[in-house]
């Protein structure tokens, strides 16, 4: 059992408190941390709307999704009582001035702590938030944190004007932008697993290392959030933040410590180094796609059209190559995809090794042949059940000559902690309150993600280029296979329905 660390006290202002991110992930993420006694015995949350209702309908509405969204088993009634005591409500309108001097005057009762304010609201709003607070004297001092979901902006020059609108009564220092991925168990785990094995940090390079593959597969359509995701397709709701995050934390230079600061600078110096795709390769080098209807799991699913109740030219699934130019990875190709409605849930980073040199076993000269060795292959499983697997040869037993076969080197979590995986915000909620910025995205990292992505969709939008359907259920369009195809390489597609441990 890890050693429980209570954080200072706080108060923790969520802007959209009666909005879905609030209610499916960051009250049932609190409520965790109180079951565990991490929260401080003061801390208030204090949820806003311009929904006009009263606290205990808003504690209602707050329990209501806890018993929804977090297993059963973690339903304690004391625990949960002493977490609804902790939750206020008051009715701002985020855009207008109204409700800020009341939410002031709440807050005026303890000076002193830490205050967070976290903006689950529309990306529009996050400038006027910010310069509101500061009117009503809210976020002064180092010690008061605003935390902004992404999406930040639409494009480059949209994440900049949000940069600059927050940044006018916010430093750097105070702002938080959540890329929910880097709070994920797993992904840290990668930090670990490349820079406490010495094993694989001498061979993470384009010496050993043929290409690596990032998969982040979704089951889930467009669910209730048909007019956010029409606006933005999986190039900006996935690959511009998490699968860029994914490649950065997989490719980077070792940092020198885990400081805010240091990793952040080296994620940003991998985004710097992503070869442009310029607008005459874009059709070679990337793919996007939607879905048509289909089936996922026996059951019968609509098309991303119909679902939407229109025609429309997003795309729900997106598949490209990247190369990072720079000595450790030259040529070597980072292929990522991720779409909506594929076949399975399943999040990996595969890395796909060079075979050996030379090849002494079909060849021995004795005149008995064997098997060729395979190249090994690092599979890091991200979701849904995290672990990691490397691929080995090994002989086969028995007399008669030498056969190989490709064995796995299993390590699954599950099996090797027995402890329950805290969601992500779980530990970003509470990482706000700590002031560690490690793992949020700084302001030129966002940048840096929008200015390779942009040419991308321009490309697309200049070159008319529709995306391609795809079956739901299936893995994206058969130009997604060709993309790897070309380079005489398949993608990796170990699901994990059919993967034995
Ligand atoms: C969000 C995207 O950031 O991540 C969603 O907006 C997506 O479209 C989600 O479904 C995936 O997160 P997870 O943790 O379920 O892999």
């Amino acid at each position: 059992m890890s050693e429980i660390i209570v954080v200072a006290e706080f108060d923790y202002v969520i802007f959209g408190g009666t909005g879905d991110l609030a209610q499916r992930k960051i009250f049932p993420a609190f409520y965790q941390r109180e079951l565990d006694g991490q929260l401080p015995s003061e801390a208030r949350l204090i949820g806003t709307a311009r929904t006009k209702i009263a606290v205990d309908a808003f504690r209602e509405r707050v329990a209501a999704s806890i018993e929804q969204y977090v297993g059963d088993e973690f339903i304690d009634a004391l625990a949960l009582k002493r977490f609804l005591a902790r939750l206020d409500y008051q009715c701002v309108d985020a855009g207008t001035i109204a409700g800020y001097q009341e939410l002031a005057e709440r807050l005026a009762s303890a000076p002193k702590r830490t205050r967070v304010f976290y903006l689950a609201t529309a990306p529009s709003l996050f400038g006027k938030v910010a310069e509101h607070l500061h009117k009503v004297g809210l976020g002064t001092g180092p010690q008061h944190r605003l935390v902004l979901e992404k999406p930040i902006g639409s494009d480059l020059a949209s994440s900049q004007r949000i940069n600059e609108e927050v940044g006018r009564y916010f430093d750097e220092t105070q702002i938080y932008r959540i890329d929910h991925y880097l709070g994920k168990e797993s992904v840290q785990n990668l930090l670990a697993l490349r820079f406490s094995n010495i094993l694989f940090e001498t061979i993470w390079s384009k010496a050993v290392i043929d290409h690596v593959q990032i998969t982040v597969a979704e089951t889930v359509g467009l669910g209730g959030r048909a007019e956010y995701y029409d606006t933005s397709g999986a190039m900006r709701d996935m690959v511009q933040n998490h699968l860029l995050q994914l490649l950065c934390l997989t490719a980077m230079e070792p940092p020198q410590n885990l400081e805010s600061d240091t990793l952040r600078d080296e994620k940003l110096k991998v985004l710097k180094a992503l070869r442009p795709i310029s607008e005459q390769d874009v059709a070679l080098n990337t793919v996007r796609g939607q879905y048509v209807s289909g089936s996922i799991d026996g059951e019968a699913v609509k098309g991303y059209a119909d679902e939407l109740g229109k025609k429309s030219e997003t795309e729900t699934f997106v598949a490209l190559k990247a190369m990072i130019d720079n000595w450790r990875w030259a040529e070597v190709p980072f292929y990522l995809r991720t779409g909506k409605r594929m076949q399975e849930r399943y999040s990996e980073i595969v890395v796909q090794f060079r075979n050996v040199p030379h090849d002494i076993f079909t060849n021995a000269g004795s005149g008995k042949r064997g098997s060729a060795p395979e190249p090994n292959r690092l599979v890091i499983r991200l979701q849904p059940d995290e672990g990691v697997r490397m691929r080995l040869m090994t002989k086969e037993p028995g007399p008669g000559g030498m056969r190989l076969r490709s064995v796995p080197l299993d390590l699954s979590f599950a099996d090797e902690f027995d402890q329950r995986f805290p969601d992500a915000y779980e530990r970003l909620l509470l990482d706000v309150v700590r002031g560690n910025r490690a793992l949020f995205m700084r302001r030129d990292e966002v940048e840096a993600a929008w200015r390779w992505i942009e040419p991308i969709i321009h490309a697309w939008q200049q070159g008319d280029q529709q995306p391609r359907s795809y079956q739901a259920g299936t893995m994206g369009p058969a130009a997604s296979s060709n993309l790897v195809d070309r380079d005489a390489r398949s993608w990796h597609e170990d699901m994990p329905s059919i993967t034995t441990r």
